[in-house]
């Protein structure tokens, strides 16, 4: 899509690829290998894309060059029902139809069974994938209420897709597309098939067993041996990679008169005894076909845009004070641990609590500078840190506690150190509410143990 040129003197001309996805289409084969031959089955890629945006801008929304991950999920086009539909189904999104669209109307919220039992939704897997990256934006942190599917009309679609539906997010600049949810059906892979010689297919087994005529080239290499000596492969090669039309037309040239061929600028002759097709009758157990392919297409810029978008916050009592409500999943540090001051009674206990999440794998900032411990929670918040840990007095009394804090409420609990890592991983992990943790631990509002600081 996009050509360039490599190296300083420019001479080798190069493309970039507009899309991951057709790596994955050219190693159809192994990829169906991998898979026992059998279907349903999906690879997934992340890497660069590269697009002739005309105006790139605002920052990772307009860009030429993008990191796009994306999932091929190849698929018997006669059976796109989807196993797991049913984790999905009862799922309400806003679905802007391309008829909503035409009729000026504005999105519908609908249940992923309707849209997909009244066709609304080409197929169940197509339906499945809508959920499931659904269900994905909200836990990466887009809000759900800002999020609506948006069905391609027929003027825009794809010439590959018979169907498709972008995700959008409402952003402070309007809509803006960041995932692409498409039936490509078999066009790729029929493509492929068609420039390559290959066949990308796969065998479906038959009920009853069938008997079909198979027609089989028939490449005589002894005579071309014979003829060609050293350029017999170049010929064999080529003989084989023609296409069925091609190899049923140069049948019957054959029938008549000898062919002359050029072969990598060479020409040759060829003739009935080196080359023809025979039919024969046969009883198949499997047929082959094309499968279809459905594909989901993240936009990882836009998508860490649109997180950040929706999640950036400011304290009501004081504008100066912004921070991030990103979920424990995406957020680059998970916990900060902070001593309420410099005060070296506090540092064993830091290294403590340190020491016990990176065996847990638990990403923290340590803040042990000597602002206030105001000002050092403020810097975490406009970090996204979700977790917050306070060492303070009550720290140093048995049994060791730590005060923890959320992020929203700012409300803090008292929890045993011990039993520190387990109450994060379960927040983390939505195991538990802050609600049930402000239910099963003591409320902090001041400590037990004054002491006057120097
Ligand atoms: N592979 C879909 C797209 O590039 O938009």
């Amino acid at each position: 899509m996009f050509s360039t040129s490599i190296g300083p003197i420019s001479q080798t001309k190069d493309y970039l690829r507009p899309e991951t996805a057709q790596g994955m289409f050219v190693n159809f084969k192994r990829l169906l290998n991998f898979n026992q031959g059998q279907l349903p089955f999906a690879a997934a890629q992340i890497g660069n894309s590269f697009r002739n945006e005309i105006s790139p801008r605002s920052g990772l929304l307009r860009v030429r060059e993008f990191t796009m991950a994306e999932i091929e999920h190849f698929v018997d086009p006669i059976d796109k029902t989807h196993p797991k539909f049913d984790t999905v189904a009862d799922l309400e999104i806003q679905l802007y139809s391309a008829s909503n669209q035409i009729n000026g109307e504005t999105a519908q919220l609908i249940r992923l069974y309707d849209a997909v039992h009244s066709k609304l939704i080409n197929n169940e897997t197509l339906g499945y994938f809508i959920g499931r990256i659904y269900l994905y934006l909200i836990k990466i942190g887009i809000d759900k209420n800002r999020i609506r599917f948006r069905q391609h009309m027929d003027n825009e679609m794809a010439h590959y897709a018979c169907d498709c539906w972008d995700a959008e997010c409402k952003i402070s600049s309007g809509w803006i597309e960041c995932v692409g949810c498409a039936d490509r059906s078999c066009y790729d892979l029929t493509q492929h098939t068609k420039f390559s010689g290959q066949r990308l297919v796969a065998e479906r087994q038959l009920s009853v067993p069938k008997r079909v005529q198979i027609t089989e080239r028939r490449i005589n290499g002894t005579i071309i041996g014979q003829i060609f000596r050293k350029d017999t492969s170049i010929v064999v090669k080529y003989l084989e990679n023609l296409s069925e039309n091609q190899a049923h037309s140069l049948h019957e040239k054959l029938e008549q008169e000898n062919e002359k061929c050029t072969i990598n600028e060479k020409e040759f002759i060829i003739t009935r005894s080196m080359f023809k097709l025979e039919t024969k009758e046969k009883i198949v157990q499997v047929e082959e076909f094309i499968p279809s392919v459905i594909e989901p297409t993240f936009g990882i810029g836009r998508l860490l845009y649109v997180a950040l978008e929706h999640n950036f916050k400011i304290r009501p009592e004081d504008n100066q004070r912004k921070y991030f409500t990103l979920p424990p999943l995406i957020a680059p540090y998970k916990c900060a641990v902070l001593p309420l001051s410099v005060n070296a009674e506090f540092k064993p206990f830091v290294k403590q609590i340190s020491d016990l999440l990176t065996q847990a794998n638990i990403s923290h900032k340590i803040d042990t500078s000597s602002s206030n411990i105001g000002k050092r929670y403020a810097r975490c918040d406009e970090l996204g840190i979700p977790f917050a840990i306070a060492i303070d007095f009550d720290t140093l009394q048995q049994p060791y506690s730590i005060a923890l804090r959320e992020l929203e409420s700012l409300k803090q609990v008292r929890v045993k150190i011990d039993e520190i890592v387990s109450v994060l991983q379960d927040l983390a992990t939505e195991n538990v509410t802050w609600n049930e943790i402000f239910a099963l631990y003591p409320i902090f509002t001041e400590q037990q143990t004054k002491r006057l600081e120097n």
